[in-house]
């Protein structure tokens, strides 16, 4: 019987370490990938321990990456694994790297952890990532330690949620402006787990949407959505006799939106 990922990190024959929770994650997301040819980059050698456990785990059809900045790393490299000397957070190194070794599947980032290491790979390789491919940040819990120059509004998780926000200015009937730096070309989906951010990418799935309707009955049902929101519409009416239309109904949405916030303001905190 094959090996889970847990079983292979057990017996690797170099050290490796990695948080408990990650293992499910991965061996979900990774299952499709066994036996095919992919090419899967993890960043972070240390010891070596981890690629030869991805070696296993993917098959023997799979091209397997490791890039760190430790120049001492190399000599880990062997039949199974190529390993890369570079620095995650120059974009430069990125350039050099894809031109070398073409788009890749799978991106795992175990390196180091800043929010500058985690930003420039992000957006250096998220373009590079075949479609049905992943980038994976690992560690994202150091956007809250000071220790790698995080807790601020340029932490690597405030930047996933800010790709949260370009997903959905895809949708393509309001008046949101696109993102002046945006991803959401190659981004289908984000996906939070404890301490880990992946991101799905697939440009196939990125197209504008569209709004289908099918040749079923028409049974002239009136549409009720925001009646459930509304604050007393007709007593504000009457506040507002003399009020001109177009302005009266302006005032009576932000009345309603402040009554509503209010309600659940409490669950933003
Ligand atoms: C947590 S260890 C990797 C552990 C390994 N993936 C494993 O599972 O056994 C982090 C590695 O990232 C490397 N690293 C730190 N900063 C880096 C950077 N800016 N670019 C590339 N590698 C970096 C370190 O040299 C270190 O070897």
């Amino acid at each position: 019987m094959k090996k889970t990922l847990r079983e292979l990190f057990e017996s690797s024959k170099n050290y490796s370490f990695k948080w408990e929770k990650y293992f499910d994650v991965y061996d979900n997301y990774f299952r499709k990938y066994q036996g095919k040819k992919i090419t899967f980059v993890e960043i972070g050698v240390f010891n070596g321990g981890s690629l030869s456990i991805w070696k296993e785990y993917f098959g023997p059809q799979s091209r397997i990456i490791g890039i760190d900045i430790n120049p001492e790393c190399k000599k880990f490299e062997n039949d199974e694994f190529e390993i890369i000397i570079g620095n995650q957070s120059d974009p430069i190194f990125w350039d050099k790297f894809f031109n070398k070794v073409g788009k890749v599947d799978i991106i795992l980032d175990d390196g180091g952890h800043t929010n500058l290491d985690q930003v420039i790979t992000t957006t250096k390789c998220v373009e590079k990532i075949n479609d049905s491919g992943l980038l994976i940040i690992e560690d994202t819990h150091t956007s809250y330690l000071n220790h790698y120059n995080s807790k601020n509004r340029y932490s690597f998780i405030n930047f996933s949620k800010k790709i949260i926000d370009d997903v959905n200015y895809k949708f393509p009937f309001d008046d949101h402006k696109k993102k002046i730096f945006s991803l959401n070309d190659y981004i289908y989906s984000i996906h939070f787990y404890e301490s880990i951010v992946i991101f799905e990418i697939d440009r196939t799935k990125t197209k504008e949407n569209k709004l289908l309707n099918n040749d079923g009955v028409f049974h002239n049902i009136k549409d009720l959505s925001f009646q459930a929101n509304q604050i007393n519409i007709k007593r504000l009416k009457s506040l507002m006799q003399n009020t001109p239309f177009g302005k009266m109904n302006r005032l009576i949405k932000k009345f309603a939106d402040f009554a509503n916030n209010k309600k659940i303001k409490k669950f933003f905190d």
